[in-house]
């Protein structure tokens, strides 16, 4: 009975994920009135109906709340969630927010990443670029942590190559560079806190069957 009370929380990934993620919940019968009020300052929504609560945060913020379990259930991108290596389950590929993770650089590059000299790769994602190259390619590199505009780094000599996400791929075009490898491809996935997958086993199964057959 206690389990019937019990508030579900979804943590959402700011921005397009998040609206994204609502259109498709809202798709199986699952609306928050109260988030769609741009003017709105609240932090936390509520579903009262079906004992759902959902709050936005910074993508690299929404796995912590799972793992603490603050969220029972998180939306959150792929590279997000290789980056931030936290204990959560990962269940649900919801197909949109697709991209890749690519080593990319200038063409000339791609010679220094089959030779032995030492290469800067310029990155957000430090603890993906350090898996790819040194367990994947067995190949030492410095790791060199960017915050944005990760393009940059190999137009003003700051490294050899990047490893970043490409979309349409616009951004290197427009910027003389080019995909050099791929790492692997990314969307957004549904994240899933180990004890709630267990406690609210009943609930979280019939969201995610829900969620399943809409895509
Ligand atoms: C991301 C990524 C690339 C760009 C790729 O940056 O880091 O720069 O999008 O998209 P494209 O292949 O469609 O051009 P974002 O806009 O998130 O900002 P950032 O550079 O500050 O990380």
């Amino acid at each position: 009975m206690e389990n019937e009370t019990r508030y579900l929380t979804f943590a959402l990934t700011k921005g397009r994920l998040a609206k994204q993620t609502l259109e498709l919940l809202e798709q199986v019968g699952i609306t928050c009135e109260e988030m769609k009020d741009p003017d709105s300052r609240k932090l936390i929504f509520v579903n009262e109906e079906r004992k759902l609560r959902f709050f936005l945060a910074k993508g690299p913020d929404v796995p912590t709340y799972v793992e603490y379990g603050a969220a029972d259930i998180g939306v959150v991108g792929r590279d997000t969630i290789l980056e931030e290596g936290r204990k959560i389950y990962e269940v649900l590929d919801l197909g949109f927010g697709k991209c890749r993770m690519c080593v990319c650089g200038p063409e000339q590059a791609r010679a220094l990443l089959n030779g032995q000299q030492q290469i800067r790769v310029a990155t957000k994602y430090p603890n993906i670029a350090k898996d790819y190259f040194y367990n994947q390619r067995n190949q030492t590199v410095e790791i060199i942590k960017l915050n944005g505009s990760i393009e940059l780094a190999p137009i003003v000599g700051l490294s050899e190559v990047i490893v970043d996400i490409v979309e349409t791929g616009s951004t290197l075009r427009e910027n003389g560079l080019t995909v050099l490898e791929e790492v692997c491809p990314l969307s957004a996935r549904v994240v899933v806190n180990p004890v709630s997958m267990r406690m609210e086993q009943e609930r979280i199964s019939w969201l995610l069957g829900a969620l399943n057959e809409q895509m």
